[in-house]
């Protein structure tokens, strides 16, 4: 069976080969001079070189990809999907029955790039032709942004009788620097809704991330339907900061979000933070409580006053409960205890419960991932650290083995305002212009760690003072695009001036998608 759909596949591929390069009644068409390496491309990729003439994106174009199963078609589907619904412009997929084909893009995989990063890509981009190869996939959906992203907004209306967007021509290699390129949102503080997530996570994919790290719980709020312990929801789920009405996820509608977000190669982390940070867990279940306080909802914005008790078994029986039934639904492998700001939690009682909870995420088949503090416990080597504000605990976990996700609040926390006027956001770690945003570099960021123990670049919003997309939207962009940047291309192709041009290339795709993104006065947006 897959025999013959490779052969089929292979056959069609020669023909249309064929076809291309014998272009029997193909107009020549007289492209005009561009140039690949001026391209607003970001992140920036790791080589360009530009051949100086265009490819024409019509409707005698096809999208043809390799057809065995290994997502490569689905990776065809969605350019396809994107054009039509950008430009208006209807591309086949693997389908040339009603073409009349003078164009094609080959979407390829293959085991001889350069680099044998999971997501590397190579783009062949020549007049008739654009060639996509990548190892797998993901490297194919990464490749396809940067294909998007060379797409121009405006038609060519007079080249041939179709309109024709012109893509310049030449040749990419990319490969991503760091592996975990995440962004997290803070849905606990602040309920975003299934549609408010899935459009943020469609707008970190353009910009190549992989991960999406969402904080389900906190003081204030229980986001993710547990059936086993339902008044998590019923009760936990019903407040948010100011004492709006909150919200939740079922476990249909996060699995929902998880399936969207795989299908744009980002993995949907989940945090539980714990055992600090549990106000409304154990308000919805007053046995969790360890702070021998009366209970009652919690809507302001304090942090440190709320913990589990880590002595007794029923917080351990619960939280089994808690961990498998997100893990069954979770095909990440990573499981985000959280682990900050437990100050209402004796140290001895704190490393007990860390040490406690990895054994249960591992039971589930997770990998522990927590915030700085979990370098406090002894943890197996395999777990993941946050890096946030303790330096000292991001040595302490790397000289343990444990990989470093790097988030320095003062860097890299969306929710830092950009300065006193901003809108929303808070200041306790810094302001963060977007030229600082940018201008810093995760691999020497703390001094000790090695590029060997950095898994990666996240950077967080937290909620406190944004509830829905427009207000999201301002504190994430275009701050949001620069992390990507930092997190895929390497320090020495990185530079400020040259970045900002290429963010003003983004306010085309940023108003098509009515992003509600912060103007700095830093970058000057008219072109
Ligand atoms: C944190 O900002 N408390 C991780």
């Amino acid at each position: 069976m897959r025999k013959s759909i490779v052969l089929k596949s292979a056959m069609l591929l020669v023909g249309l080969v064929f076809f291309l390069s014998c272009g029997t009644d193909k107009k020549k068409i007289d492209y005009p001079k561009t140039d690949l390496t001026t391209s607003a491309l970001i992140p920036k990729p790791l080589k360009m070189i530009a051949t100086n003439s265009a490819f024409g994106l019509d409707s005698k174009t096809v999208i043809y990809t390799d057809q065995n199963n290994n997502g490569f078609q689905e990776v065809g589907d969605f350019l396809a999907n994107k054009i039509k619904t950008r430009l208006n412009l209807e591309i086949p997929v693997n389908n040339t029955a009603d073409v009349s084909v003078e164009r094609i893009i080959y979407i390829h995989q293959t085991d001889t790039l350069e680099s044998d990063a999971p997501e590397a890509y190579q783009l062949y981009i020549k007049s008739d032709s654009i060639l996509l190869n990548a190892n797998t996939a993901a490297g194919a959906f990464r490749g396809i942004q940067t294909l998007r992203q060379l797409i121009p907004e405006q038609s060519n209306d007079t080249l041939s009788e179709q309109p024709m967007w012109l893509i310049p021509t030449g040749k990419i290699d990319d490969a991503p620097n760091f592996e975990y390129r995440g962004a997290m949102l803070d849905v606990a503080r602040h309920f975003f809704t299934v549609e408010e997530v899935k459009k943020y996570i469609d707008i970190l994919a353009y910009y190549k991330y992989n991960a999406f790290h969402m904080h389900l719980t906190d003081d204030q709020g229980w986001r993710i339907e547990i059936k086993s312990w339902p008044k998590l929801t019923e009760i936990g789920g019903q407040t948010e900061v100011g004492g709006g009405a909150g919200g939740f996820y079922t476990q249909e509608e996060f699995k929902d979000l998880v399936a969207y977000a795989a299908q744009r190669h980002i993995q949907i982390i989940p945090e539980v933070d714990m055992p600090g940070h549990t106000n409304a867990a154990s308000f919805s279940y007053p046995i969790l409580n360890g702070n021998g306080k009366t209970l009652e909802a919690y809507t302001g914005t304090h942090v440190g006053f709320s913990t589990f008790d880590s002595r007794k078994d029923t917080v351990y029986s619960f939280l089994d409960d808690v961990i498998r039934e997100i893990a069954a639904i979770s095909p990440s492998p990573y499981f985000h205890i959280g682990g900050d700001e437990s100050h209402a939690t004796k140290k001895s009682d704190y490393i007990h419960f860390v040490e406690k909870v990895e054994k249960l995420v591992q039971k589930h088949g997770k990998i522990m991932v927590g915030w700085n503090e979990i370098a406090q416990a002894k943890i197996s080597p395999s777990s993941v650290n946050q890096f946030w504000n303790e330096p000292h605990n991001a040595i302490k976990a790397a000289e343990n083995g444990n990989k470093i996700i790097m988030s320095p609040a003062k860097k890299a926390y969306l929710d830092m305002q950009y300065d006193s006027l901003s809108k929303h956001g808070l200041h306790w770690a810094a302001y963060i212009p977007v030229d600082d945003a940018y201008n810093w570099d995760p691999e020497s960021y703390v001094e000790g760690l090695s590029k060997a123990s950095i898994l990666g670049l996240e950077a967080p919003l937290w909620s406190e003072t944004i509830s829905n997309s427009f207000e999201l939207e301002y504190l994430a962009f275009p701050r949001a695009i620069g992390y990507a940047e930092l997190a895929w291309t390497p320090a020495e192709l990185r530079d400020w001036n040259d970045y900002k041009k290429r963010l003003v290339g983004q306010v085309a795709y940023m108003n098509y998608m009515d992003i509600n993104f912060y103007r700095t006065t830093l970058v000057n947006w008219e072109k």
